[in-house]
């Protein structure tokens, strides 16, 4: 599979926007807190995909020593993905495509581990594609994917995938997330209306314009646009996030069915979903046992389901890349099916590593402060700093240690089946922590009955007042470019209008 020029085109647009705007851009001195990153840390997939009775990645002890490959890295997250991993033996493949993110990140990189042992990393700022291709060639092999926020910029993501495929072992693990273009499809026709005034992100005027389009969109539509544009988006220290969001020049709006079936037909199966938000609490634990594709195009099309796609996957050992005539039978069978009764997990951490190092990783992480994330939903902030330490150190044992937790730990304390349950849903709590079936039921159980949905799909129609404020504010900035029209007018109000649409006239708008 060769690149074609038009794909070469949008990987170079894409280049030169991270080039001069580095993701996520956080300050080199800033102090980031590493502990609320444990799901990127691949002891957590690892640890999820044995929980649920799936076989472990590279079995062959003999194999070299344990890899991990960081596509699209931004700035910041190989430091992250670093500080769960050092002093392990691990080798890191920290991808990115702009070198600015790049050059930033081994700054970052130098300054987090000055005078301690430097993490086994190597870098390579050049499309994912190139470098697959490199990694093939060499039989190159990894056992962790790490892929958050890329897929969907890619101007080929199934070629990627399938390239990916190529430098799995039998059970690798992924952590993906992908957009949901439903909930961002407000977000795309205001991007479309930004290109219509033919603003771009290289002028601070037409950013400063930018922003205040939007301010006036929340004002004028304060049920719609008005619950989504945020503060931080006005902020001028954003830039970063605000240009990422609104000037991409490369976003696919694939929906979660697409993304299933691209990953099946390569070889990667779905193990869990990280509802960050809680918008699925009307469905068994959805870590632990992925929900159907229905189920999750369901709550996204009438908005219950509004956050991105988390994901942790597999490659499958039986799938075999290259075979052109895929076995569709045996993928429809090796779906996931509800995983009980948990098994220990074997940390894969162990084989390729000393005790010595696990221990030395396990009290550097007990010193962390526990991820704020745990106390933040309404079920857990009433638990103790006492009980909930407790269950950060235990998290930390059975994953980075392999330590055997007594079912009991969760049950001394009173801790409601409630916070347990949303412990399970956010992987503070992993199936083989809880080898009693009792309470292992009870932490996969639905936490609610029903869900709400929320008011966005009305449609909001525009009033004259409103239609004449847009107009003005639009006919200014088309006259500061000299470029005034009536058809750009109409259609830039179209499409704001349309930003307010839906999700039954989304479908056939995406
Ligand atoms: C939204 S940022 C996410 C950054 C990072 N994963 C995070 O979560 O902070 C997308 C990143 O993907 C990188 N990227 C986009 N296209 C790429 C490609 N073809 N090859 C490698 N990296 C790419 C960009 O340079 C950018 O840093």
């Amino acid at each position: 599979m060769q690149t074609t020029p038009a794909e070469k085109g949008i990987t170079q647009k894409v280049a030169s926007l991270y080039n001069k705007f580095p993701f996520p851009a956080y300050p080199l001195w800033a102090r980031l807190k590493w502990s609320e990153a444990y799901t990127l840390a691949p002891s957590f997939s690892e640890y999820l995909a044995k929980s649920l009775g799936l076989d472990l990645p590279n079995p062959d002890k003999s194999a070299p020593a344990k890899r991990s490959l960081i596509i699209g890295s931004g700035d910041t997250q190989a430091v992250g993905f670093a500080h769960w991993v050092a002093p392990i033996k691990h080798e890191i493949v920290c991808n990115d495509l702009a070198h600015a993110n790049i050059k930033r990140m081994s700054r970052k990189m130098a300054k987090s581990f000055w005078l301690r042992k430097k993490p086994n990393i190597a870098y390579e700022a050049r499309d994912i594609n190139d470098l697959l291709r490199s990694c093939i060639a060499e039989n190159q092999k990894f056992n962790h994917l790490e892929c958050y926020g890329v897929l969907h910029h890619l101007a080929a993501p199934s070629q990627t995938l399938h390239l990916l495929a190529k430098v799995c072992v039998p059970g690798t693990t992924m952590r993906l997330m992908v957009y949901n273009p439903t909930a961002r499809y407000w977000l795309g026709q205001v991007s479309k209306v930004f290109r219509i005034m033919k603003l771009t992100p290289y002028d601070p005027d037409d950013l400063r314009e930018a922003r205040h389009l939007l301010q006036l969109l929340a004002k004028l539509f304060p049920l719609y646009y008005g619950k989504r544009v945020r503060p931080w988006m006005m902020k001028r220290e954003n830039t970063p996030h605000f240009v990422d969001a609104f000037f991409h020049p490369r976003v696919l709006p694939l929906s979660y069915l697409s993304w299933k079936s691209k990953l099946e037909e390569n070889g990667f199966e779905i193990i869990g979903l990280f509802d960050r938000n809680g918008e699925l609490d009307d469905l068994p634990n959805p870590l632990w046992c992925p929900p159907t594709p229905d189920q999750i195009e369901d709550r996204v099309e009438d908005f219950r389901f509004e956050h991105n796609f988390e994901l942790f996957c597999r490659y499958k050992p039986q799938f075999a890349p290259n075979n052109t005539e895929q076995d569709h039978s045996r993928q429809k069978t090796s779906e996931l099916k509800t995983p009980s009764p948990p098994k220990m997990a074997i940390n894969h951490l162990q084989q390729n590593s000393t005790l010595k190092e696990q221990d030395i990783l396990y009290k550097k992480l007990m010193r962390t402060p526990v991820p704020q994330l745990w106390t933040s939903y309404s079920e857990t902030q009433n638990i103790s700093h006492k009980t909930i330490t407790r269950f950060w150190h235990l998290f930390l044992g059975a994953t980075i240690c392999n330590l055997e937790i007594n079912a009991q730990e969760y049950k001394q304390d009173t801790v409601s089946q409630q916070a347990l349950r949303r412990l399970g849903r956010i992987g503070a709590i992993l199936p083989s922590m809880v080898t009693d079936k009792t309470l292992y039921d009870e932490i996969m159980a639905p936490m609610e009955k029903s869900m709400e949905g929320s008011d966005y799909n009305e449609k909001q129609s525009i009033p004259v007042k409103s239609r004449k404020k847009l107009e003005y504010f639009l006919s200014k900035n088309f006259k500061r470019k000299n470029i005034l029209s009536e058809k750009r007018l109409n259609l830039s109000i179209a499409r704001i209008s349309q930003g307010t649409l839906g999700s039954q006239e989304l479908n056939s708008h995406t």
